[in-house]
């Protein structure tokens, strides 16, 4: 294996923060706004964002029920220089992430995994972004929205009774709200995943009629990340004989995803973040300033988290006007956050990690204040991205997960917590519990039943996990593929979520065969990355 280095622009992927915006300025001929293209039903491609065209398309809401009326879904597009090429689809996770985005900030990272020869195609799914239905709780108030989910999707604390109590009591109030809210516009439910399939399906049927070909043969060219793994999933179970090639990098364990609350997703996390430990270790008091002549990483981890405890009973307070940020208490659950952030993308992630701590044991919150969402809490947000994760990912539960009591509410908290340390606190917040009062359930003709699956599909998926991923755990990579006939799982031996932000030769070669003739690698593959 040839040595690899780190590419840039890690994937916003099952992120939780949101992804960078792009300033409108348009001048007439290129679009540089989405509101500034008219909806249609056909692809209209314009020019826009200077390097790519973009289209509007008019879908209907309920694919098995026309009269219930449209909503719009945003389609960027990067073409090759054979304008007959495949269209790869991209989704970059969330749910809740926008692909236009990804695709303006990521092109690089794609053309490097796959090659240049093919057209790019990212859009953001429904009640993402740009694309209708509208998941927004606070349409107008944004400031109102970054209040309301800094309180709502704090860290759960299970430290005390009551702070337990209280967490259980937010979880409840989210969706009371966004129910009440987005009733009077009565479509969110029609945001999920399933209705996503088909507007995928769709998409390439128009694609086929652009090209001269029968749309009933079209199929489906994608690359999905993390939670784009489950639409991926969705996608290959709903319509088997209509895969063209289908590459799916994270792999969340669907049936967990559709049933549980996330609760096979914590495997590795711990695992993940311990090795910030033994990296320091190993690079020393010089090159990680936290190492301080420690004797051993189980030492830095042991000072770590008593570190971490502290804030338990004495939250920091931060506060400095010459900062820019608004006043942080930094409390546990606010570093806690910032490290499972970390955990993400550990090779840009964990030099910051490094400061944050160092400050922290000295009794200095100034880093970990910034870092927090609180102390961006007056920044108006360029995308409403936590209640679209959150809601699309409670509309695809539909209710089947269930902790409506206090009792099986403080039983899920515990598994997770016995899971991870660094996860627990915010997946036990962030999905599960929060959607106990969304009542906003998909119709039955985009209710996901079962669990994703195919015993023939048209061409083999190809799955890729990392070993130590926070989110995404190699296992569900291997559940996932031992439901897909025909399907290999290639294992990369790293640290982190996803291969969007690792740069790999030796992955680059498996991805481009089989892209190019869906050659898949050998059974077991696993090669090592090394940073
Ligand atoms: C604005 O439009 C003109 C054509 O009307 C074009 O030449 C120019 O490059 C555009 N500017 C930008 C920044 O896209
Ligand atoms: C368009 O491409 C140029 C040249 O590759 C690049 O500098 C620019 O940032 C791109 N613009 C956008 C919006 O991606
Ligand atoms: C389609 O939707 C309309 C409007 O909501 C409803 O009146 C009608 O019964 C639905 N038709 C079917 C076949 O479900
Ligand atoms: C353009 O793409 C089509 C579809 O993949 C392919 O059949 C054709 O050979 C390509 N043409 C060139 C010049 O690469
Ligand atoms: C209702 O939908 C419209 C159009 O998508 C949107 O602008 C508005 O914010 C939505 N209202 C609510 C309460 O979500
Ligand atoms: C670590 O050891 C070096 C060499 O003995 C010493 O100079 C330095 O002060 C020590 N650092 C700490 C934080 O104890
Ligand atoms: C706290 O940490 C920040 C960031 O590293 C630093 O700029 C500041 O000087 C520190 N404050 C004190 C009192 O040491
Ligand atoms: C959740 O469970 C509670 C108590 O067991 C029950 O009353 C409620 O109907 C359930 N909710 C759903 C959506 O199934
Ligand atoms: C959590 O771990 C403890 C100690 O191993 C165990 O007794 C308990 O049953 C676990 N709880 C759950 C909900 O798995
Ligand atoms: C696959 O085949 C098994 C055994 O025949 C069957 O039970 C299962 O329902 C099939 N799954 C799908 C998705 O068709």
């Amino acid at each position: 294996m040839r040595t690899p280095m780190f590419c840039t622009a890690a994937a916003g992927v099952l992120s939780i923060a949101s992804a960078s915006p792009l300033k409108p300025r348009n001048n007439g001929t290129m679009v540089y706004e989405f509101t500034d293209l008219t909806p249609s039903p056909e692809l209209n491609w314009a020019p826009c964002y200077d390097n790519f065209t973009c289209a509007y398309l008019e879908v209907p809401l309920d694919y098995a029920n026309s009269s219930i009326g449209t909503t719009n879904i945003a389609f960027i597009k990067k073409w090759s220089q054979n304008s007959s090429a495949e269209d790869i689809l991209v989704n970059p996770g969330g749910p809740g992430g926008s692909g236009v985005g990804y695709i303006m900030a990521n092109l690089e990272v794609l053309e490097t995994k796959f090659g240049p020869q093919y057209n790019y195609v990212g859009f953001d799914p429904r009640g993402v972004s740009r694309s209708g239905p509208s998941l927004d709780c606070f349409p107008g108030f944004p400031i109102a929205r970054n209040i309301f989910d800094a309180e709502m999707f704090t860290a759960v604390d299970d430290s005390t009774e009551s702070s337990l109590a209280k967490s259980f009591q937010r979880s409840a109030a989210f969706g009371k709200w966004c129910t009440e809210v987005l009733a009077i516009n009565g479509t969110a439910q029609y945001a999920g995943t399933v209705a996503v399939a088909n507007d995928m399906l769709h998409y390439i049927e128009l694609r086929a009629k652009e090209l001269g070909h029968p749309p009933e043969e079209a199929k489906l060219w994608y690359y999905g990340m993390s939670y784009g793994s489950v639409l991926g999933a969705t996608y290959a179970a709903l319509f088997p004989n209509r895969i063209g090639r289908l590459v799916i990098d994270g792999v969340v364990d669907s049936e967990d995803y559709y049933y549980n609350g996330w609760r096979t997703a914590l495997e590795t996390t711990d695992e993940d973040m311990k090795t910030f430990y033994k990296y320091c270790y190993e690079a020393g008091p010089e090159l990680c300033l936290f190492h301080q002549n420690a004797t051993s990483p189980e030492e830095l981890e042991k000072r770590a988290i008593a570190t971490l405890e502290s804030l338990k009973k004495s939250p920091i307070v931060f506060a400095d006007p010459a900062t820019g940020v608004a006043p942080v208490i930094v409390t546990w659950q606010d570093v806690i956050a910032i490290a499972f952030s970390i955990s993400y993308s550990p090779i840009s992630g964990f030099p910051g990690w490094d400061l944050v701590l160092t400050g922290l044991e000295k009794g200095n919150a100034t880093l970990a204040a910034i870092s927090t969402m609180k102390a961006q809490i007056l920044v108006p947000p360029t995308e409403n991205f936590q209640d679209s994760r959150t809601l699309i990912a409670c509309i695809d539960n539909a209710g089947r997960f269930n902790t409506s009591t206090f009792e099986t509410y403080e039983e899920h908290i515990e598994y997770l917590f016995n899971q991870s340390y660094y996860g627990g606190p915010i997946i036990g917040s962030i999905v599960g519990p929060a959607c106990r009062s969304v009542n906003i359930y998909p119709p039955e003709s985009q209710l996901f039943k079962g669990i994703p699956s195919a015993n023939k599909t048209s061409n083999p998926i190809l799955f890729i996990g990392n070993k130590l991923d926070p989110i995404t755990p190699l296992s569900s990579a291997k559940k996932m593929s031992s439901l897909f006939a025909g399907s290999e799982v290639i294992t990369v031996d790293a640290v982190g979520h996803t291969t969007s932000g690792l740069c790999s030769k030796c992955l680059d070669k498996y991805t481009m065969a089989y892209m190019a003739d869906a050659t898949l690698p050998p059974p077991n593959t696993v090669f090592w990355l090394q940073y």
